[in-house]
This record gives C-alpha cells, structure tokens and sequence, in this order.
C-alpha cells in the first residue's frame, strides 16, 4: 500500500523530530557510550549501575561475562560480554566504539603472591585468577591493552579527550606522603608487586594525557555491609586517617566510589588524582 503525500510528510516530520531528539539526548549523556573492564566486579557494577542511571550506554568485559545482579533492573541494561582484557585485539575492538572507558579490573594477591586461594574470599564478585594472572598482566597488561587502543583513536583536532578512569590504590602514593616509603619498605613482595603494577598503568595514563583524560581513583578499602571480610579493618584505617596518620587513608564505600566514577567521567576539568576527598565530593554529584 503506498503512503499518501501528507501522510509521508507526516512521518518524515516525525522522523526528523526523533533525530533531532536522539542528538539532544547524545548531546547531553545519553548517546554517550561506555566499556567498562571488569564491570561485573565489585567496583565495576557500581560504576555501570551509576552509569545507565545517568544514560550511558554501557558495555561490560569481564571473562565471566555475566551480569553479577540478574535482579537489578539497571544491570539488566548493560551488555554483558566474556572476554579476556589481557587480549589487546579485544580491548581494541570495544574502545574503538567507546566514548569514555573506566578500568575496574585487578585482583588483590596475584598468581606468584602465594596467597591466591584467598581471592574467594577477598574478590567482592568471587573472581578467580589463574595461573597465569600475575599483576603484570592483570593490571599492567590490560591497562596498556585500553590506554593503548584509545590512543590510537582518531580525534578531531580542538575535540574533547577521551576520559579515561582507572581503579589505583591509597597506598601507590605512599612515596607522596611522610613515612610511606618507609612504610613499603616493610611491605611484603606480593604489595610491593601490586603497588609497581598500580604506579606503571599512572605512569602511562600520565604520558598519554595529550590524547585521553585520565583519571586515576586512589582508594584505600572499599567496603558496603555486604563485604564481611573487610569490615573489621575499617573502623582501624577511618580512625588511623582521623587521628592524622599520613599513609593511611579513610575507606571509601563503593556507592561512593561507583557514583565518583561516573562524575569524573562526565566533568572535563576532573584529571590526575583522586584520594578519598575529592571522591566523596565527586559522588555528591549524582
Ligand atoms: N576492593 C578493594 O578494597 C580495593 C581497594 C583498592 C583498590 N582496589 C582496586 O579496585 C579494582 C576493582 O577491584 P574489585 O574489588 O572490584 O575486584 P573484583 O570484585 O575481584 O573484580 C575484578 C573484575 O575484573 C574481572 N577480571 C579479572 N581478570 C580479568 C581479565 N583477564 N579480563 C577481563 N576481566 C577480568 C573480573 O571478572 P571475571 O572474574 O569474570 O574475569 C571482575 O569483573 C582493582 O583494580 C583493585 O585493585 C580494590
């Protein structure tokens, strides 16, 4: 059946009226794409829930590739896909479609730690590490993996860089503060490893600022109610900070630090470092 003059003015009106809206949208967030690495993790889920929230479009690598929460009806609106970010050609696939990107992958005691059975207990999404899942290649690797492909992207000269936030730690500024390398000093290997790890992905976000924002969050525990391991040790790191000890830092909730995430992502004039100050003020933000 074929459409009358009036009638295919109707519904081209209507479609340029629907353009004209899905700009807008993009214009403000919510054209705006987001690949989060390790979005199923206990920070990365945070990050992605705040980010659909606020109308990204969000994509999720983690190896597992399955939504942590099938409950939640903001997770449901993220795609899930099973991946490993040590694989530089699969990180360079997603970022070549992302606007922003937020690195939430890592693992506390790596494979040469000797302590890697704990990961069951200390991963917040019981992720498991493999043999080969050192923190050079989990941390290090895969943040050059992403740094590197979003380097490469084509920008148009005077547009915005591409923001990119990555999960450090308090403790890889601890040559920052008074007392904190003497600190490491007594730190053991399997720290020592994950602080290098931590302060070579800073290091390359900084030399690749010319090209991509980068954000680096430095908090010292991450905790909710939910997080049974770690409760006991927060009251000791909040009244340590409190009482003015310089190389601990007060815990940062991951509400907190999901919803900071977002904020730094969506603010040009966020950059460089974030201890547990600017994060609580960040997250006021959302
Ligand atoms: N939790 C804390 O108290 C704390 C404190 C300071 C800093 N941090 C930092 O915060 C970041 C996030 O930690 P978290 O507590 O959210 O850890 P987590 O719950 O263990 O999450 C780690 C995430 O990384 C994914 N992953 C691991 N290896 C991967 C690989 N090769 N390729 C793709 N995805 C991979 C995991 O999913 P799969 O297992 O399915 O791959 C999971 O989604 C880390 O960098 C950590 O060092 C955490």
């Amino acid at each position: 059946m074929s459409l009358s003059p009036s009638r295919r003015l109707l519904e081209a009106c209507l479609f340029v009226g629907a353009s004209r809206g899905a700009a807008a949208l993009a214009a403000t967030r919510g054209g705006r794409s987001l690949l989060v690495l390790g979005g199923s993790g206990f920070v990365g889920r945070e990050v992605c829930r705040n980010a659909v929230e606020r109308g990204y479009r969000v994509t999720s690598l983690s190896r597992r590739g399955v939504n942590p929460e099938p409950a939640s009806a903001l997770l449901a609106q993220v795609q899930w896909l099973a991946g490993d970010a040590t694989d530089a050609a699969t990180v360079k696939k997603l970022a070549s479609s992302a606007d922003a990107a937020v690195h939430a992958i890592g693992l506390l005691f790596d494979a040469e730690s000797g302590l890697a059975n704990l990961n069951v207990i200390v991963s917040g999404s019981r992720s498991v590490p493999t043999s080969t899942s050192t923190y050079d290649r989990i941390t290090r690797q895969t943040s050059f993996n992403l740094i590197g492909a979003l380097k490469s992207k084509m920008r148009l000269p005077g547009s915005a860089r591409t923001p990119v936030c990555f999960v450090s730690a308090a403790e890889a500024g601890w040559p920052e503060v008074a007392y904190g390398e003497r600190v490491e000093g007594f730190a053991p290997a399997w720290l020592k490893a994950y602080l290098a790890a931590k302060r070579s992905v800073e290091a390359e976000l900084r030399s690749a600022s010319g090209s991509i924002r980068p954000v680096v969050y430095r908090p010292s525990l991450i905790w909710n109610w939910q997080k049974f391991d770690v409760l006991p040790a927060i009251p000791i790191f909040n009244v340590a900070c409190a009482l003015g000890v310089p190389f601990v830092d007060k815990t940062v909730r991951v509400e907190t630090l999901g919803k900071a995430i977002v904020a730094g992502l969506e603010d040009e004039s966020v950059e460089g470092v974030q201890r547990y100050l600017q994060m609580e003020q960040l997250a006021t933000r959302l």
